[in-house]
């Protein structure tokens, strides 16, 4: 994406912000209330069972877009898709041909190499965000053709990264001037002025958009959250394989010691782990529950429209500060 393409894109939006995509977690009605409250919504393709039931959430998400902005008067924040492009997802092909179909405005590839899709999409006139762990990858993605990236860092929920967010901005920035989205330990709108503050044009918030009402996740998953703090995050692992952030309190409710959990196991729990006493076995995901460290920032479970609001107020009131603090610091 060209600069001045996503200069134009963030006036339009109530916060440079994206509800990041949650497998399980993110549907039609959080990405239809996200981008109704003018924020980005987003969703990965695997959340529908079938290409078919794609075709059908992108419809209903066109529609309640379209029905949003005639009752405001102005349009819609932009959806998003978010194609897994690694190649354990066989439906990437018939995906992509359905997404193409509804031109997407950006496209966020995650787990390897976004080359695979780059070119239909753009031209479709998609922009392509590949999401990347490493200062590597952020190159390779670049040298592949990808118009921006989404930097996943530590303290990241789900699969997370592991970079400093600071030092992983500033290395990517070192050498990319385009769109540039922070992902992880974003817990407020703070949090989010800190991040345009260090370079990024967007962040994600994943965690605080779980404890929503309009979210996929289950009411315990909901009530979870608002109990945990940053503290109740264990680095894992023990259930996908690749490190991941989750709720301990999940993990013991499972059944299962989160101190003496297998190191590296790529266990599906599901299949693998038998629990004395219990008929049906929990499942990653739908059981044993993700959440990054900006879980911390989850206080109550609250529309995604009150918690628009809150940000916004909290990005605003963090602003003032800014302002205040920084003529504090000329006048030294
Ligand atoms: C339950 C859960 C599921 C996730 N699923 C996906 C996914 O399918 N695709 C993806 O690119 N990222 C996924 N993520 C990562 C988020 O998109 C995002 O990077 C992360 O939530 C940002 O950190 P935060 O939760 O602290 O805001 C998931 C995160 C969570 C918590």
């Amino acid at each position: 994406m060209q600069r001045q393409n996503i200069d134009t894109l963030l006036p339009s939006l109530a916060l440079p912000l994206i509800a990041a995509p949650m497998f399980l977690v993110s549907g039609v009605d959080l990405v239809a209330a996200a981008c109704a409250n003018g924020v980005i919504g987003s969703f990965p393709t695997v959340n529908c069972r079938t290409s078919d039931e794609l075709e059908n959430w992108l419809a209903e998400i066109a529609a309640r877009n379209a029905r949003a902005a005639d009752a405001a008067g102005v349009a819609s924040a932009p959806w998003c898709a978010n194609l897994v492009v690694h190649r354990s997802n066989a439906r990437l092909m018939q995906d992509l041909a359905t997404l193409l179909r509804h031109k997407p405005e950006i496209v966020i590839t995650s787990v390897g190499s976004p080359a695979p899709v780059l070119k239909p999409l753009q031209e479709a006139g998609a922009r392509v965000f590949a999401d990347v762990a490493t200062v590597r990858h952020a190159e390779r993605a670049l040298e592949a053709g990808a118009d921006g990236l989404v930097l996943l860092t530590a303290g990241a929920g789900g699969q997370t990264g592991w970079l400093n967010p600071l030092a992983f901005v500033r290395a990517v920035r070192a050498f990319f001037d385009g769109p540039v989205v922070l992902a992880g330990g974003i817990s407020d709108g703070a949090a989010l002025f800190a991040a345009q503050a260090m370079g990024c044009d967007l962040a994600y918030m994943g965690t605080k958009f779980i404890a929503t009402s309009e979210s996929m996740a289950k009411p315990a998953y909901r009530d979870m959250l608002v109990e945990s703090g940053a503290d109740d995050i264990l680095l894992t692992r023990a259930f996908t394989g690749l490190e991941t952030n989750m709720l301990r309190a999940s993990i013991v409710a499972a059944g299962l010691d989160p101190s003496n959990l297998p190191a590296h196991g790529a266990i599906d729990i599901g299949k693998d782990i038998s629990i004395e006493g219990r008929e049906n076995r929990p499942a990653r995901w739908k059981d044993i529950w993700s959440a990054g460290h900006s879980v911390s920032g989850v206080d109550t479970v609250k529309s995604v429209s009150d918690l628009v609001a809150q940000t916004r107020r909290e990005y605003d009131a963090a602003r003032e500060a800014f302002s205040v603090r920084i003529s504090n610091t000329r006048r030294r």
